[in-house]
């Protein structure tokens, strides 16, 4: 045994489609910058729980496997890295028995209470009880890898704000783990959060989504992304370029904010907005180049991704997160009793 401290980071995306801006500055950026670092990296690939919405959708699940592995390798996630490991959920048999022990532990009440839940609820009137628990199925994910809760050790989760309510009751539940079965298997994770919590789509409605039609994809064209910033919502109560306009709130900023490196740029285009002296088309042509420079990059690294052997990049990540887990899980098991006794 070697007392070298065991440092891992994991995190994970639902497959249900293709990816677009908000998972790229929500969660992507913190996931490029993770693999830089000298820990073991295991980016999830959540068909399991992309089934907790759309089950009757098989081939949706199975079709953006592919599409989400391309869309995080376009975006910079290198899994030729020594240290990155590209997971399939389903894949690792040990989780989702390690999901079902946690379920025992679990309160009713706790996963009732859990505000993204009840947040994603809202428009879910007909959730499937795997919908309800997924927090605690995602525990799973997560304490599958752990290294054990001694100093030095670390788990570190980087995800978009959103996921945040879910990683605290991750870290109850180790915590309640350790102390019920008087053991040290779980290290409650370290979540890290984006700065940019929720990209809003270009609806300026809601949170960037593929299922309200108001996302820019990552695999977007340059005319396609130019197409959709022009009729992009700004100021509604801006009728011609000399009124003057709103800042906050305004799409059309928050936009320039995520994705312009110039901030000095961004802060003269407020300016002069606000006091009705530059009009509306001007800006959106400006964002969009500003957005297609973010993506050319990405549309380069696409094609060469799209000659990469995926699956056995895929089979090769989650043999070892399974080869961990199976250990991590033998012990829990043991610990709660659970098989013949020896
Ligand atoms: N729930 C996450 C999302 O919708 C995806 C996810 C699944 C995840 N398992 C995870 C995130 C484990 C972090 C850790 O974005």
């Amino acid at each position: 045994m070697n007392n070298q401290p065991v440092r891992r980071v994991l995190t994970g995306m639902r497959t249900t489609g293709s990816l677009h801006l908000g998972h790229y500055v929500g969660a992507l950026k913190l996931w490029i910058d993770a693999q830089k670092t000298d820990s073991e990296c295991f980016f999830l690939l959540a068909d399991v729980q992309a089934l907790t919405t759309h089950a009757e959708n098989s081939a949706l699940i199975r079709n953006s496997v592919t599409e989400v592995v391309l869309d995080w390798i376009a975006a910079g996630i290198d899994p030729t890295r020594k240290n990155v490991n590209f997971v399939l959920q389903s894949d690792v048999k040990a989780r989702a028995d390690l999901s079902l022990y946690f379920m025992m532990i679990a309160k009713f009440g706790e996963v009732e209470r859990n505000p993204t839940v009840k947040d994603e609820m809202r428009g879910n009137r007909n959730p499937s009880m795997g919908f309800l628990t997924y927090p605690v199925d995602q525990a799973a994910d997560i304490y599958m890898i752990s290294p054990v809760n001694s100093v030095g050790n670390r788990l570190l989760i980087p995800v978009g704000a959103d996921q945040a309510p879910h990683l605290e009751y991750s870290r109850e539940l180790a915590r309640r783990f350790n102390s019920m079965y008087n053991t040290d298997i779980f290290l409650p994770c370290t979540a890290e959060i984006g700065e940019i919590g929720r990209l809003v789509g270009i609806d300026g409605q809601e949170k960037m989504s593929k299922s309200k039609g108001n996302a820019i994809d990552l695999s977007d064209s340059s005319e396609e992304v130019t197409r959709k910033i022009m009729k992009m919502y700004t100021d509604p109560n801006r009728k011609r370029a000399t009124d003057p306009g709103k800042v906050e709130g305004n799409p059309m900023f928050m936009y320039f904010d995520a994705f312009a490196d110039d901030k000095e740029e961004v802060a003269e285009y407020k300016k002069l907005y606000q006091k009705g002296k530059v009009g509306d088309v001007p800006l959106k042509q400006r964002l969009a180049k500003i957005i297609n420079n973010v993506l050319e990059p990405m549309r380069e690294r696409r094609l060469e991704a799209e000659k990469l052997p995926l699956g056995d990049i895929v089979r090769v990540g989650t043999a070892r997160a399974s080869e961990i887990s199976e250990e991590v899980v033998e012990k829990a098991r043991v610990s709660m009793g659970l098989g013949y006794p020896r």
